[in-house]
C-alpha cells in the first residue's frame, strides 16, 4: 500500500447533492463488500443493509413521508420539501441498522454500533474511492420507530442508522481545508 492511497483519505469529503449515475452493480458489490471489512468485536456482524434505487425512490419518499407524518414525531414541511427536492435526484440511498443481538450480553451493543459505523466509514471511502459522492444522514425518519419498521428493520431488534446517499456529484467538488490532527492528539507520559 503506498502514501497515495491514504491521499484518498485525506481528500475524502462528504457530497450530499448527487444525481445518476449512480453506482454500477460491480461497483456497488465493491461499496458493499468493503463494509464486510470493518472491525467487529466478536464477528457479530451487526451491520444491515436495505438498497433503496432510483426505480423506487419516488415510492420511498411517498411512503416514508406519510409514514412520518402519521407518527407521534412528524417531520416539518419544510424540511419535507428539502428532502423531497434532495431525493429526486439521488440514484441511491443505502439504509443502514444495527442488529442489537438482545442474547449477547458479552459485547455490549454500543460496540456493535461501532462496527456498523466503521462499516459505513469503509463504504464512504469506497464511494470516493470509485469517484461517487456521499453522504450520511439521520435525517429522514431515522428516529421514526414506524419509517424504520416500514424498512423492515423493527426497532426491537435493530437500530436504525440513518442512510448513505450515493452517486454523482450535482456541483463541482472543491477540497476542504480539515483541521491539523496536532489539536486532538496528546502524547501519554506515565
Ligand atoms: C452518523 C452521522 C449522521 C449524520 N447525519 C447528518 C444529517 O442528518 N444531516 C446533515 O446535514 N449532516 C449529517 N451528518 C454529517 C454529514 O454526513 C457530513 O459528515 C458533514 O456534512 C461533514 O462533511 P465531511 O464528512 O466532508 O466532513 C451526519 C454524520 C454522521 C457521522
Amino acid at each position: 500500500m503506498s502514501e497515495q492511497s491514504i491521499t484518498y483519505l485525506l481528500n475524502r469529503q462528504s457530497i450530499k447533492f448527487v444525481r445518476a449515475p449512480g453506482p454500477d452493480e460491480h461497483q456497488l458489490k465493491l461499496i458493499l463488500q468493503a463494509a464486510m471489512s470493518a472491525p467487529d468485536h466478536g464477528r457479530l456482524r451487526p451491520w444491515r443493509f436495505a438498497l433503496i434505487r432510483q426505480d423506487v425512490m419516488p415510492q420511498f419518499v411517498d411512503k416514508l413521508f406519510a409514514t412520518a407524518q402519521a407518527s407521534d414525531s412528524p417531520i416539518p414541511p419544510q424540511k419535507e420539501e428539502n428532502a423531497r427536492r434532495w431525493l429526486k435526484e439521488v440514484p441511491l440511498l443505502i439504509a443502514l441498522a444495527c442488529h442489537r443481538d438482545h442474547g449477547n450480553v458479552k459485547i455490549p451493543e454500543h460496540e456493535r454500533m461501532l462496527a456498523v459505523g466503521a462499516a459505513a466509514m469503509n463504504m464512504l471511502n469506497a464511494a470516493h474511492m470509485l469517484g461517487f459522492g456521499a453522504f450520511w444522514s439521520t435525517g429522514l425518519g431515522t428516529y421514526i420507530d414506524e419509517v424504520n419498521e416500514m424498512l423492515g428493520f423493527d426497532p426491537l431488534d435493530y437500530r436504525f442508522m440513518g442512510y448513505l446517499a450515493v452517486g454523482t456529484p450535482i456541483d463541482e467538488v472543491f477540497p476542504v481545508t480539515r483541521p491539523d490532527f496536532r489539536q486532538f492528539v496528546k502524547e501519554y507520559r506515565p
